[in-house]
């Protein structure tokens, strides 16, 4: 089935109804990653509530903040879910800090994306490989790349189809609606931080600022996407 066919099938459904149409049609095909982002607190819970047959994910850098590992163990207390942790790859990941050291991602772009194909990109493809869709936690008003991006596409460089349940909520809704189900979400969002990255990479933002102003903000603004959502150019 093709893109343009399950967007059909899929109509003007959305939220748990949306991923309980994907999951009848892809039974143990279907994947969610969670960074325990705001966003991916909300999916979670749909698939927790639901017992929806989705397995989750995570990618755990080895560089996250505490918040998140707290938040990642308050997730596994309040849902009977596993979510199955992917870490870098050891022999990698101990060749690039012996060879750059541990913080070298601050001294060019090619470090700081060797150091996310490390820590994301290669265990992102172990971890949806052999599946057929992949939920993510994507919203379109995110970053300027992301206005472009669909509800439902299909991912070239992956090969495999992703769906942004919440592509169309923006940051008040989301908030909104934790608030309103008692969604346990990461404090740091209550601290200037909308979108969490790894720790070393991502600091709070100011009034005004872009909503990823904080993530890898000592790099150009047209290079600050770590390779996990690939977009075409
Ligand atoms: S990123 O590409 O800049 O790192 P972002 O933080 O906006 O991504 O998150 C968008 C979506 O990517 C999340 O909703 C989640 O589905 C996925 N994602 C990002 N980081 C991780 C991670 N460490 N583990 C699992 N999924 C992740
Ligand atoms: Fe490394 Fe920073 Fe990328 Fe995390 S976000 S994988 S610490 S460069």
């Amino acid at each position: 089935m093709n893109v343009k066919e399950l967007k059909e099938i899929i109509g003007d459904k959305k939220g748990v109804e949306l991923l309980q149409t994907v999951t009848s049609l892809f039974p143990k095909e279907v994947i969610f990653s969670t960074s325990f982002g705001i966003e991916d607190q909300i999916i979670t819970e749909w698939i927790g509530k639901n017992n929806l047959d989705i397995q989750l994910f995570t990618l755990d850098t080895g560089r996250l903040f505490k918040e998140t590992y707290s938040l990642w163990s308050r997730t596994l207390e309040r849902y009977p879910l596993q979510i199955k942790a992917y870490s870098p790859d050891n022999s990698l990941l101990e060749d690039f800090i012996s060879k750059k050291g541990p913080n070298s991602f601050y001294e060019s772009v090619e470090n700081r994306k060797e150091c996310c194909r490390i820590r994301k990109i290669e265990p992102l493809q172990r971890a949806i490989s052999g599946k057929k869709v992949w939920i993510t936690g994507i919203r379109s008003d995110q970053s300027v790349n992301r206005h472009d991006m669909d509800f439902i596409e299909y991912d070239e460089v992956n090969q495999i189809i992703k769906i942004h349940p919440l592509f169309d909520w923006t940051f008040e809704a989301v908030k909104k609606y934790c608030k309103e189900h008692y969604i346990p979400y990461n404090v740091l969002h209550d601290k200037g931080f909308p979108s969490i990255g790894c720790q070393p990479c991502t600091r709070a933002i100011q009034a005004g600022e872009d909503f990823r102003a904080g993530r890898w903000w000592w790099e150009d603004q047209s290079k600050k996407e770590c390779g996990l959502h690939a977009v075409k150019s």
